[in-house]
């Protein structure tokens, strides 16, 4: 019981810290390698995060969309099979707001 309470404190104080975009969703997108395909900037194989943000500019559907593609994969655009994440609806819906917050 008392070993639960400390588990339970020490994460409270883990998700306290920090802003909510540094962290989690940069780290999933280093590890699942998405910069294989994407950057911040440049349109490699896929758009540069900060195109992608420029074209759901002012779409309020734009983050659930991103959210189910990289939740279920498949057809993304032309490319067929687009990598899908093992993550939380949170840790993806982090992803999505990282890519649409690009400049
Ligand atoms: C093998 C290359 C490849 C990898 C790896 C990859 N992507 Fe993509 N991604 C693409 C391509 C190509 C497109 C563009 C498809 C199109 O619009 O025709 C795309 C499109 C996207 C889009 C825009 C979708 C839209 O609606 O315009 C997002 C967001 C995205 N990828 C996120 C990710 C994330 C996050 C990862 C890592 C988990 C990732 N991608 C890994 C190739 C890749």
């Amino acid at each position: 019981m008392k070993l639960a309470l400390a588990i339970a404190a020490a994460f409270a104080t883990v998700s306290l810290a920090g802003p909510a975009l540094a962290g989690p969703a940069e780290d999933i997108v280093a590890k699942e390698k998405c910069n294989k395909c994407h950057t911040e900037k440049t349109t490699k194989k896929g758009p540069s995060w900060a195109s992608i943000a420029v074209k759901y500019k002012g779409k309020p559907e734009a983050a659930e969309k991103i959210f189910l593609q990289l939740k279920n994969g498949g057809q993304v655009g032309d490319e067929e099979d687009h990598k899908k994440v093992k993550a939380s609806d949170e840790d993806l819906k982090a992803i999505a707001a990282l890519v649409l917050s690009a400049k």
